[in-house]
Order: C-alpha cells, then sequence, then structure tokens
C-alpha cells in the first residue's frame, strides 16, 4: 500500500518528465540491422502483458515464431532475447555486456549506500580472493549448522515455513565465515543476516510500471524511496555497524600488545578490514560494513532458496533417499573420528553433488544473466543490438535444451550428471553463470549445501505436511520455492549417536 502511494505522487513527476523526452525527442542515428521485433498490439504495453500471463509460454513461442534472437516491448523499453547458442556470444564479448550496468537499474546497490558509481564492483575480485582456501571455513560452517539444526529442528519438528526457517538455519553458518566467531551467535546480527535480503525483495521484485511513462523512472523512485523514505538497508546496516565495531577495535588492540603471538582470525571481516586500513590504529569501518552487506546479498538468499527447493526436491523424489542415505553413512562411518569434514571430503560426496546440481539446474528462472550493452554490438548472425540495450538470457532455453538432456529434460534425474560436477559451469549449465562474471561463491555455497543436506539425511526422515508432491511456484517466469510446510522426524536409527 505504501508502495503504492508512493508510486501515485511519483506518477505526477514522471508525466512532467513524458512532456520534456518528447519536447527533447532523441536525435536520429544510423539504423543498425536489428533483431527482430516480435509484433505486439498495444503500443507502449507492447508485450508486457503477454509476457506476463505465461512467460514460459510466451518465450517458447517467440522463439518458434522469430528463432532464438528477438526483441519485445517491455515496459516501455525494448529488450533482446537470446537463448541457447547466441547467449554464449554475449557471456563472452564481457566488455560490450556489462554486468554492473544491467544489476544498476534492477538493484542500485551503491546508490541506496550513498556511494559512488562503481564502489562495489570489486566485489567479485574479493569474493574470490577470500573464498580461495575453503578449509579455514569449513569446521567453523559445520558447527554452526549443527548448532542451528539443534536449535530449529532439535528432536524433529513440523516446520510450516520451510523457506524463513532455512534462512535463518543458514544465516548461522554464512556469518561465522562472514563476520567471525565473535559475532554469529549474536541474535541481532543473525536476524540482519536472515531478513536483510527478504526485506528487500518485495521493493526490487514490484513491477517497473513507472518505466512506461518514462525509462529509468522506475530506478529513480527506488533511489528517490531509499534516499528518503523507509529503507531496510539502514536499519540492518546500523546494527552491522555497530556489532563490527567492538570487534575491529579489539582485533586491532589484541594484534597491537601481543604482536607476533596474535591469531589472525580467518574470516571476511579480517581481509576487509586489512584492505581498508588507513593506518595502524584505524580502519574505514563503513566500507568494510557496505561490504558486508554485498556479501549478505550475494549469499544468504541464494544459498537458502536452493538448499530448500533442494530438500522438495528430496521429499518429491524418494526413489533415491536410499543411495542418498547410503553414499551419506558410509562417509560418516569412515570418518567419524574425525572431528569434521574438510573439503576432500565433502567431494566424496558425489551421488548428492548429482543430486543438487539437479536442482540448480531444474529450478532456473526463466531469463537470468541480464546485459546491458555498453556500445553497439553485431552478433555473428549480423543481427545489431544499440548501446543502452538490457539483453536477458533465456536461461530455461538453455537447461531444458533435449539435445543436452534428452526427450523429457524437465525430469528431474541426478544421473545426468555423473561425472560432471555442481560447480562447474557448461554451455548447457549455467545456474551459477558462466565466463567473466561466473559466481565466484559457487564453491562456497556447494559445500555448505552439501554439508547441510549430508546431515539433514542422516539426522532425519523428511516428508511433506500433505503427504504430496511440493511444486515450486512459478511467477512471473520466477521460479520460487514453495511454502508448503515439511516434517522432519528424527530418525531413530540413526548412525549419528548423539545430535
Ligand atoms: C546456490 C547459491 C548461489 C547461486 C545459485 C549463485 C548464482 C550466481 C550467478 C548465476 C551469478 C552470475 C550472474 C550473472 O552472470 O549474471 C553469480 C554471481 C555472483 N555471486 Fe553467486 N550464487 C550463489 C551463491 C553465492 C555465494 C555464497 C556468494 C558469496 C560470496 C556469491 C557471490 C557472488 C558474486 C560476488 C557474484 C558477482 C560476480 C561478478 O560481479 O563478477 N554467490 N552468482
Ligand atoms: C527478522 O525476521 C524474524 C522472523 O520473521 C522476526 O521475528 C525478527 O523480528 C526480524 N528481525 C529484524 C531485525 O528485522
Ligand atoms: C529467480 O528470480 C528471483 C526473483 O528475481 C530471485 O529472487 C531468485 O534468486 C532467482 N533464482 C535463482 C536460482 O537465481
Ligand atoms: C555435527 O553433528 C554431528 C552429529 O551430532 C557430529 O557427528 C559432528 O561431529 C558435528 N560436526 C561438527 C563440526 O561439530
Amino acid at each position: 500500500m505504501v508502495i503504492l502511494m508512493d508510486y501515485l505522487q511519483i506518477l505526477g513527476f514522471g508525466l512532467i518528465f513524458v512532456i520534456s523526452a518528447i519536447l527533447l525527442k532523441k536525435k536520429s542515428r544510423a539504423k543498425l540491422n536489428e533483431p527482430p521485433l516480435v509484433s505486439y498490439k498495444f503500443p507502449i504495453i507492447g508485450h508486457t502483458f503477454d509476457y506476463y500471463k505465461d512467460v514460459q509460454g510466451f518465450l517458447a513461442k517467440c522463439r518458434d515464431e522469430y528463432g532464438e534472437i528477438f526483441s519485445l516491448y517491455m515496459w516501455g523499453t525494448v529488450q533482446t532475447y537470446v537463448g541457447k547458442t547466441t547467449y554464449s556470444e554475449v557471456y563472452k564479448n564481457h566488455h560490450t555486456f556489462d554486468f554492473n550496468k544491467a544489476m544498476e537499474d534492477i538493484m542500485p546497490m551503491h546508490h541506496f549506500l550513498n556511494r559512488p558509481e562503481g564502489f562495489l564492483n570489486d566485489i567479485d575480485k574479493y569474493a574470490r580472493e577470500f573464498m580461495s582456501d575453503l578449509d579455514k571455513f569449513a569446521e567453523r560452517v559445520q558447527k554452526n549448522l549443527n548448532k542451528s539444526y539443534n536449535e530449529f529442528i532439535g528432536d524433529g519438528k513440523v516446520i510450516r515455513s520451510p523457506l524463513k526457517v532455512i534462512q535463518q538455519i543458514i544465516s548461522r553458518p554464512i556469518a561465522a565465515t562472514i563476520v567471525g566467531e565473535e559475532l554469529c551467535n549474536d541474535n541481532e546480527i543473525l536476524d540482519s543476516f536472515a531478513n536483510m535480503t527478504a526485506d528487500l525483495v518485495p521493493l526490487l521484485s514490484f513491477p517497473p510500471i513507472l518505466n512506461f511513462i518514462y525509462p529509468g523512472l522506475h530506478q529513480k523512485f527506488l533511489i528517490f524511496k531509499f534516499k528518503y523514505f523507509n529503507n531496510p538497508i539502514r536499519t540492518h546496516r546500523s546494527i552491522i555497524l555497530s556489532k563490527i565495531i567492538t570487534v575491529i577495535n579489539k582485533r586491532i588492540n589484541d594484534k597491537n600488545r601481543l604482536r607476533n603471538s596474535w591469531k589472525r582470525p580467518d574470516d571476511i571481516l579480517q581481509e576487509l578490514t586489512e584492505r581498508f586500513m588507513i593506518d595502524e590504529n584505524t580502519v574505514d569501518i563503513d566500507s568494510v560494513a557496505d561490504f558486508i552487506i554485498n556479501f549478505i546479498f550475494a549469499s544468504v538468499h541464494t544459498t537458502s532458496f536452493i538448499f530448500t527447493q533442494c530438500l522438495y526436491d528430496y521429499v518429491n523424489n524418494p526413489e533415491y533417499h536410499e543411495e542418498l542415505l547410503e553414499e551419506a553413512t558410509s562417509i560418516y562411518n569412515k570418518y567419524k573420528d574425525t572431528p569434521y569434514y574438510t573439503i576432500d571430503k565433502i567431494a566424496e560426496m558425489d551421488k548428492l553433488d548429482n543430486f543438487i546440481k539437479e536442482t540448480l539446474r531444474t529450478n532456473i528462472n526463466a531469463t537470468s544473466m541480464f546485459r546491458k550493452t555498453v556500445s553497439d554490438f553485431t552478433f555473428l548472425s549480423g543481427y545489431q543490438v544499440p548501446k543502452g540495450r538490457t539483453i536477458q538470457t533465456m536461461t530455461q532455453h538453455i537447461h531444458f535444451d533435449p539435445k543436452s538432456y534428452g526427450p523429457d529434460p524437465k525430469k528431474f534425474n541426478p544421473y545426468r550428471h555423473i561425472n560432471s560436477q555442481s560447480t562447474r559451469p557448461e554451455r548447457d549449465y549455467v545456474a551459477f553463470g558462466i565466463g567473466k562474471t561466473v559466481c565466484p561463491g559457487r564453491f562456497f555455497a556447494i559445500n555448505e549445501i552439501k554439508v547441510a543436506m549430508h546431515f539433514m539425511q542422516l539426522r532425519y526422515k523428511i516428508r511433506s505436511v500433505s503427504g504430496n508432491r511440493v511444486e515450486p511456484i512459478v511467477f512471473a517466469g520466477f521460479i520460487f520455492p514453495n511454502d508448503e510446510g515439511l516434517i522432519f522426524e528424527k530418525r531413530e536409527d540413526s548412525v549419528i549417536q548423539e545430535f
């Protein structure tokens, strides 16, 4: 409702923009050989409604009629859609097809944080560097997952809104990795980890109706709203800031006092602190906080989505339980005298990896990996797109290609991935992206989901409250985990003696 009121106010401003846009009228430019623009009935609205009525069906129809590259008129602007073969030209020409520019349209993070453009671009470099040695985090992730399971599921429980609880479960091991052991038991900071992205999603997924008035108006509205009205990031940011200040100061003190005998904490907070050191005693804590916020955005929501989907896939496909449990039990018994699994031991969970990969493959959104061109571009086919064009990749077209996945590509079947790891991007598997912007957190995410599933199966029998299959919710071409409850029943015959 609040959003709607703001929208109505902005609508007034929008009209002024429209008029000035008409008056300013764009310079005419050389005509490009553009991909076919799918025909439409209504000006301005274009394909918007046909698209949202049935995204998958509509895109399939467009491909049948126009081939695998075409343009749609959406929310007042032309967007170009690429399919399973053309998309490789997009990810390979990453200088032209810009990832950060595209992100800015839907989530202008640097504006939300009052930072200059490009401030957060190093996040992928940091993620790659900080997560290059996962053994540093392995024990902490497992210990804190165990703690989460004990707290949220214990000896068994019916969980009504699994995604919410999974977000909380996942937040603890992620917090232990990002802000470290001092803070990962702090309930306030855990709440912020679990809630921050979820608090933003309703704002960010509100359809960009304002762009009908003036392209880019939606983004301006978001920035305006976050600057002057309620901004969920602001609340979480001040919690995070107040907590990390204490820890950073203590660490600096300890380091100066203990010198060589100081044990450097292995976590992302420490890495960032060292990057943003002003002098021996002072740190640019605001920058540390802003990058922590971005690490949370990149990690909590995605990991809990996939983990939740994976649990539903587990419930929906009981024919795999026996062999998965067999693998888990034999690995558990083999290493039960070691305190936790190192990364090479987690790598032995092959069947589980295949299973998770199939979850990642089948739960892909209709479109993702969007980009914005920073200059004109000519595809090998001869089609051209202008600078400033938004490009969408039809990721379901890639993941459900019968050439790669056989006559029944939508069927859940982990055997498709024998000898092929879930973290490895391939031309027909892009759950973590591919090319320059491939997800730098994918090894961390997969290791975490694997140990989470491992202990989940060993501890509990899982089924849905209704006893039926639980399908994901498809909305606007996006796939969201269902909200149906899950029953976790303690395995009396578990190899784990005590939880
Ligand atoms: C199952 C969990 C995850 C999934 C499915 C996922 C998926 C993706 C995808 C598809 C991209 C590429 C987007 C594109 O090219 O358009 C991406 C990028 C990224 N991911 Fe993940 N991700 C996951 C977990 C994580 C985690 C745990 C981190 C932790 C730090 C992370 C950090 C990032 C970052 C920083 C980028 C941007 C890369 C760049 O700017 O070049 N992700 N992720
Ligand atoms: C986070 O969400 C939980 C559950 O929805 C709620 O109880 C809690 O108050 C929220 N915390 C914050 C800081 O928003
Ligand atoms: C699919 O899209 C939704 C909405 O933008 C997003 O929240 C979700 O993370 C996406 N799913 C995956 C697996 O990336
Ligand atoms: C996690 O819990 C299981 C079961 O209680 C236990 O066997 C394992 O050692 C625990 N791992 C860690 C790292 O605490």
